[in-house]
């Protein structure tokens, strides 16, 4: 089973990816979490990708494209894998198709969650992240039983540095006019599957669970 999450900025992919993974034991591939833990180690990929992604912009597609091509024809990607932020862009998506095509696969899914422009700016700048295990939560929506500590390994939770209100109106422009057309190239292709992201946490992960048991 292979599919795509998608959706702008703050609708909740890594959220429902992180609990879909438990069930459907797929990898979960983003790049924006690969971004990050390269720029962390300060990688020459990294050094790269800080200069995009800390100004909100998009990574330029030669440089992404080049990581998930690697990450797919890793051996757990047999069974299946969950995009996270991948593709965002119609470039993207062609040189995604063509991975797949040279590999003998194909996406099953794409999952589109649907949330209003309204709600990201407070889920953006409430979200905390595990500096250990990646876990996310938000201090209103969704938080930990103890402030500032994850749940499941005890880590310290810190705020993305691209989570300010500045940045989150750029991320939103880059995914209006860079990410949004890939919706109808995707529906096209009839394997769109659009969820309502405003609701409750739970609500969406049951939503997404019913598509995916679908497609087993
Ligand atoms: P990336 O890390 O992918 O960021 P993004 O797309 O901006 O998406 P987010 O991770 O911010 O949101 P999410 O949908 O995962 O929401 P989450 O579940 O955390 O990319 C970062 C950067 O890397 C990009 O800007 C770019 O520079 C670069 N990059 C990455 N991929 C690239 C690509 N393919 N090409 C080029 N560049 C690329 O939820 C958000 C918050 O809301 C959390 O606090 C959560 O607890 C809360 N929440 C979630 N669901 C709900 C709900 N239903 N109700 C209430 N609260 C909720
Ligand atoms: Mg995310």
């Amino acid at each position: 089973m292979n599919i795509i999450f998608m959706g702008p900025p703050g609708a909740g992919k890594g959220t429902q990816a992180e609990r879909i993974v438990s069930e459907f034991h797929i990898p979960h591939i983003s790049t924006g979490d690969a971004f990050r833990a390269a720029m962390k180690e300060g990688t020459p990929l990294g050094v790269e990708a800080k200069k995009f992604v800390d100004q909100g912009l998009l990574v330029p597609d030669e440089i992404t494209v080049g990581i998930v091509r690697e990450r797919l024809h890793q051996a757990d990607c047999a069974q299946g894998f969950m995009l996270d932020g991948f593709p965002r862009t119609i470039s993207q998506a062609e040189s995604l198709d063509a991975i797949l095509e040279s590999m003998g696969t194909k996406i099953d899914a794409v999952i589109d969650l649907q949330v209003d422009r309204s709600f990201l700016l407070a889920r953006l700048t409430g979200r905390r992240i595990c500096k250990s295990c990646g876990s996310t939560y938000h201090v209103v929506f969704n938080p930990p039983a103890k402030e500032n500590v994850c749940d499941k390994c005890g880590g310290e939770l810190y705020q993305r540095s691209d989570d300010t209100e500045e940045k989150v109106g750029t991320r939103l422009d880059e995914y209006i006019n860079k990410t949004a057309p890939l919706l109808d190239y995707y529906d096209r292709q009839g394997i769109l599957r659009k969820v309502n992201g405003e609701q409750e946490i739970n609500t969406v992960t049951a939503e997404i669970n019913s598509i995916l048991r679908g497609l087993k």
